[in-house]
């Protein structure tokens, strides 16, 4: 099966000099859900914005679904790929905030009616309809965040990449656009995020990237987290589950529990074998 995103052999360097991405090199098969982690100036942002032709490469290429992202296929790529930047300040223009999420459904050409249906779902989905007439520059930055997800959902592009995602939404934000992601992906859509919760790449991904230095450091499922040695080299700390059986080896639960539900299964083991 051809990969939904095929990144082969990637360098960028912005024109200051700035060497941020070094040979990179990774594939995303459909519906995969990935999360890639590295410490501040690894490169993360720089390669999500690869992912839809928005930087194009000056070595090695990038593919989706097959199909190399270069001049020519520049707006074929923007409408099957979404992109959520870091900073939603760099992502919301309209004057209100209805406006905004239409912005990218009105432009694909979709009738009114469709327009009005995704942009009301989208806002939905992110719990900011009740805010679809106010001027985003008075909202705050999750708000803002929130509104910036709902412009992505309502162009329902095949791949959803959301750089820091997280990021300054509060606890029930976080877990509002965690069951976002799980529905999306639920109904086929590859997701990769950059984030550096190390807990939510646990729980959240099937796949985990780890950059440094502009390089694929490791790469595999999220049991790659439990090790100590590499997580620390990218600056990383291992999930708060895994660090406390990590420190405490004679329990011998192996695999390293990544998440509650692991832990609470590797203890209850635990104490059949002791009663
Ligand atoms: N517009 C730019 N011009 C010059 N250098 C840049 C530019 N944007 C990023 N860089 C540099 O490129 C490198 C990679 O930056 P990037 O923003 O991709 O890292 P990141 O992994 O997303 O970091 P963070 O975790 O802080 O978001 C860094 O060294 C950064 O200073
Ligand atoms: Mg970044």
């Amino acid at each position: 099966m051809v990969p939904v995103i095929e990144v082969i052999n990637l360098a960028f360097r912005y024109p200051d000099g700035t060497r941020a991405l070094n040979g990179v090199s990774f594939s995303m098969p459909e519906g995969a859900r990935v999360a890639l982690l590295g410490p501040n100036g690894a490169g993360k942002s720089t390669l999500l914005l690869h992912l839809n032709g928005l930087n194009l490469p000056q070595q090695g290429a990038v593919k989706v679904q097959g199909r190399e992202v270069g001049k020519k296929t520049k707006k074929w790529v923007r409408a099957g790929v979404g992109i959520v930047f870091q900073d939603p300040d760099d992502q919301i223009f309209s004057s209100t905030v209805w406006d905004d999420v239409a912005f990218g459904p009105i432009n694909m050409g979709l009738s009114s009616y469709d327009v009005v249906q995704r942009v009301r779902n989208s806002l939905q989905a992110v719990g900011m309809l009740a805010y679809r007439e106010k001027p985003p520059y008075r909202l705050s930055y999750g708000q803002k965040k929130r509104v910036a997800i709902a412009g992505v959902l309502a162009m329902e592009p095949k791949v959803i990449v959301l750089d820091e995602p997280m990021a300054f939404l509060d606890p029930a934000g976080k877990e509002q656009v965690e069951r976002i992601l799980d529905g999306l992906n639920r109904n086929g859509t590859a997701i990769i995020i950059a984030t550096h919760d190390v807990d939510l790449a646990a729980r959240w991904a099937d796949r985990v990237i780890i950059l440094k230095d502009g390089r694929v450091l490791a790469e595999g499922g999220p049991g790659l987290l439990t090790d100590k040695q590499l997580v620390e080299s990218a600056d990383l700390t291992c999930p708060l589950i895994a660090r406390v059986f990590l420190e405490l080896p004679e329990l011998d639960v192996d695999p390293v529990p990544l998440t509650v539900a692991q832990a609470v299964s590797g203890i209850r083991r635990l104490l059949k074998i002791k009663h």
